[in-house]
């Protein structure tokens, strides 16, 4: 199945069928297995990768040059305010440019599709770091971490997305979902649900894979018996500091805390996050959060966020091992 990855790009999951996503992730855990024994082998000598970030990262940018350097590729990174794209040069001159001398590009920027367009001009694998619509790297490291933290196959979990549900994040739990067969839940106020085009992407992958698609806005119908819960921040990169008051006014009811775990009835209920968070007040935002509308923790509590720091942690571990899965698979699979 690896094999099938040579030469590809990822710019959404329902570009993959099922058997491409999980043998990504399988390969992942071999790696990461790999790695903890010392015997991981580099495929990527010699090789060379583009990350051009139009959006800040943590996360995303130390996974990419991590697992590269791991691999023996070299990374050039292009920050946000460091290159001509946009403003002097088109994305499809870039993308002629950068195809000339690397072997594989990462995108982080707005729109979907640019990330679509880079990938027409490129003439090699693209992949993308988070755009306004999806963010597909994301979806395997989360993926991984349901493997390792839960017994059942993937197509008998149960994973509640709760919070911002239009985001990259709320449309991306629910293609994966879909596509692998789960009972994938968002639970969001009507005002910010995936526009119809994305549900009925999902409901379209779950009629081939079995999953139940499900969105809605009644806590009950979404939380009981979910295996995880996952949310993420209520305004994303991009959006402007105005639509805090009503994002609050929208979210305050769906914030992730005990009372709304409790909710799901199960008590081996693990919790996601992708993060950045916003869990207490030591981060800029945190506090403007709380000086302006009193809430300690936005979109998860404090108390929720440390009882499940262990499995939020293995997530952010996994977006290199899973990054890494992506970047072999895309350049030099190994023979399955
Ligand atoms: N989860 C994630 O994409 O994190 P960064 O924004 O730090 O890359
Ligand atoms: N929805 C968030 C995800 C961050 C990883 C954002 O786009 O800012």
């Amino acid at each position: 199945m690896l094999q099938q990855w040579k030469g590809r790009s990822l710019l959404k999951e329902q570009d993959c069928s099922a058997e491409d996503f999980i043998a990504l992730v399988a390969y992942a855990a071999a790696l990461k297995a790999d790695r903890r024994a010392g015997t991981e082998q580099p495929r990527l000598t010699g090789k060379t990768i583009a990350l051009i970030f139009e959006k800040t990262s943590t996360r995303t940018r130390a996974a990419f040059e991590v697992a590269a350097a791991h691999q023996g590729a070299h990374t050039t990174y292009l920050s946000p305010d460091g290159t001509q794209i946009g403003h002097k040069e088109s994305l499809a001159d870039t993308a002629r440019v950068l195809g000339r001398m690397y072997d594989g590009i990462q995108f982080r920027g707005h729109s979907q599709e640019a990330v679509e367009e880079l990938s027409r001009f490129a003439g090699v694998p693209v992949w993308n770091g988070l755009t306004d619509r999806f963010h597909p790297t994301q979806m395997l490291a989360d993926v991984l971490t349901m493997r390792e933290h839960s017994s059942k196959p993937l197509d008998a979990i149960v994973h509640t997305y709760v919070g911002d549900a239009r985001n990259n994040m709320g449309n991306s739990t629910l293609i994966t979902g879909a596509l692998l067969g789960m009972d994938v839940r968002l639970l969001a106020p009507t005002g910010l649900q995936p526009e119809q085009s994305v549900i009925a992407t999902a409901q379209a992958l779950a009629a081939r894979s079995g999953a139940t698609v499900t969105v809605t806005d009644d806590p009950d119908t979404a939380l009981k018996g979910a295996d995880f819960v996952s949310t993420d921040v209520w305004v994303s990169m991009g959006e402007p500091d105005e639509v805090w008051a009503e994002r609050v006014a929208a979210l305050k009811p769906y914030r992730v805390d005990d009372k709304l775990l409790a909710r799901t009835g199960n008590a081996n209920t693990s919790v996601l996050h992708c993060l950045p968070a916003y869990h207490d007040r030591r981060t800029a935002i945190g506090e403007k959060v709380h000086q302006r509308f009193g809430l300690d923790g936005v979109e998860i509590s404090h108390s929720v966020f440390e009882a499940h720091a262990p499995v939020i942690f293995d997530q952010s571990e996994n977006r290199m091992h899973t990054i890494k899965a992506l970047m072999v698979a895309s350049l030099n699979p190994p023979l399955d």
